[in-house]
């Protein structure tokens, strides 16, 4: 994704310069082209040569000096970047950013690009929480600026604090998802699983499976970095945390169900990477089971099957790990789970399936097309199912979508309701005649309701939906979406 993209790295002068050059290597690495501007106090801490090796692009340290093509027309850069990345990011230039000072090549770019601007602040713990700093930084967040927040731990100084700059992948993944933001995804919202769940035997111990995680998090990653606001539910893994990207940590089957639930009631697609027990331990020993007997026989009983229930008018995506009959297995559940579309692996394979960072799976769709793609990078593969996503997306009918305000409640009533104005009235069935609305915490059967002096209203008082949502106030935007007329109804917060 950064092939053909224009970054343009400002490093300042600040003791952690030097990681810059590892930021420059992995940008180019990944295709990149990567203009370089160093402030004259950066020159003091790393050389340009160093940059300019890394990059093969000469690096701009003067403003004056013609070394560079870019040197000539001072704001050249600032069209040709796609991204201005800051790191790291001195209590210095913090400042003369949030002035609009342009004494340099660097304060110039910023001010005349229209490409999103990316600081990463690195310095000493009370420079960074001083209330300066901290309103340096608030004025450029509230000029559109993403600042990559520092990390805590132990800088040159000694002293042990917020202020270290923030890992090179937090900061290139900052930089991806700003790429990416007019991306295809773009104002989708994509729930994705990854892992294996875990389910308790005792305290210590439980029954996980091989899944590492890798191709949900590729998946969540790829999501991102074509403009999709991801949750991305995860069961422990060894894997850094996606940036950009809405984590939910869960454990086991019943966990991962009820965050699907929740997640998918505002979705546009379900991508379910995770690899999810089918059975669990009957009960769950309150205590460390000794090794007392010579045999233990544990009683299994089986787990929901989350896709085949969760429903609703999102994309839905399956995986199938098989050790045999593949594509004939990943046939019969995408018809019982009544998906878009499965991602079928052949897990016997040593470079495909479980812990490797390749996959060679079949895709298989609901219109009984088949595409055998050849060995990929699991982001590779990830690439390949959103294409499919956003084809199906593409298709997907729009659903009749209706906002409404929350109702504010008069001192007798003690939940909020939604109103019906009289022009969407019709979409709904008569008074008092049962429907099912579809909410992020469960479906609930529901009717319209009409006092004397009161107009229709839909009524959530018995469902604790409010209840849930504490956060809501009245006049508070929702929409409800028609997914069968008068039968069934979709509740979305959050709009
Ligand atoms: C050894 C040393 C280390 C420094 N480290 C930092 C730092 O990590 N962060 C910071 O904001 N300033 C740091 N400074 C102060 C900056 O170098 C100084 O404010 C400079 O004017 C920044 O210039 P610039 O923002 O134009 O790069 C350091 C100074 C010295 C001498």
């Amino acid at each position: 994704m950064l092939t053909n993209k224009t970054i343009v790295l400002g490093i300042t002068g600040g003791i952690a310069a030097y990681k810059a050059a590892d930021i420059a290597s992995k940008l180019t690495q990944a295709g990149a082209r990567v203009e370089v501007i160093m402030t004259e106090s950066a020159t003091k801490f790393i050389i340009p040569l160093t940059l300019r090796n890394i990059t093969g692009r000469a690096v701009v340290t003067d403003m004056f000096e013609l070394a560079s093509e870019f040197s000539v027309e001072h704001v050249a850069l600032a069209d040709a970047a796609d991204v201005v990345a800051i790191a790291p990011a001195t209590a210095n230039t913090i400042a003369s950013l949030a002035a609009g000072i342009a004494d340099d090549m660097l304060g110039c770019i910023v001010l005349a690009t229209r490409a999103p601007i990316v600081v990463a602040p690195s310095m000493d713990v009370n420079m960074f929480e001083n209330p300066i700093t901290q309103e340096n930084l608030s004025k450029l967040k509230a000029r559109g600026f993403t600042i990559v927040d520092p990390a805590y731990g132990r800088m040159a100084s000694g002293k042990v604090g917020l202020g270290r700059l923030a890992e090179t992948e937090t900061i290139i993944g900052t930089i991806k998802q700003m790429l990416g933001r007019n991306g295809d995804l773009a104002g989708k919202r994509i729930t994705v699983t990854a892992g294996g769940t875990q389910e308790p035997i005792d305290p210590v111990r439980h029954i996980g499976n091989r899944s590492s995680g890798k191709m949900g998090y590729a998946v969540a990653e790829a999501a991102r970095d074509r403009g999709a606001a991801v949750s991305l539910i995860t069961t422990p893994t060894c894997l850094p945390e996606p940036v950009g990207v809405e984590v939910i940590h869960v454990q086991t089957v019943s966990e991962m169900r009820e965050a699907v639930i929740k997640a998918t009631a505002r979705a546009d697609a379900l991508i379910m990477a995770a690899a999810v027990a089918d059975y669990k331990p009957k009960s769950v020993a309150k205590a460390k089971i000794k090794k007392d007997s010579p045999s233990l026989t544990l009683e299994l009983v089986r787990t929901p099957d989350i896709l085949a229930e969760v429903k609703g008018n999102f994309i839905k995506v399956g995986f199938a790990a098989e050790s045999e009959d593949t594509i004939d297995n990943a046939r019969r559940k995408l018809q019982e789970k009544q998906l878009d579309l499965i991602v079928a692996n052949d897990i016997t394979s040593p470079d495909s399936g479980f812990g490797v960072d390749t996959n060679k799976v079949t895709l298989i769709d609901r219109d009984g097309k088949v595409e055998s793609l050849p060995l990929l990078t699991k982001r590779e593969v990830a690439d390949k199912i959103l294409d499919r996503v956003v084809e199906f997306l593409a298709k997907k009918p729009p659903l009749q979508r209706i906002e409404f305000s929350l109702w504010p409640p008069s001192s007798t009533e003690r939940y909020k309701r939604i109103n019906i104005p009289e022009d969407v009235r019709h979409l709904f069935p008569e008074d008092k005649v049962p429907f099912l609305i579809e909410t992020d915490i469960g479906t609930f059967s529901v009717c319209v309701k009409r006092h004397e002096n009161t107009p229709s209203h839909i009524h959530l008082r018995r469902t604790n939906w409010f209840k849930a949502h504490p956060e809501l106030k009245a006049g508070d935007k929702v929409a409800i979406e028609v997914i069968e007329p008068m039968k069934k109804y979709r509740l979305k917060v959050g709009i």
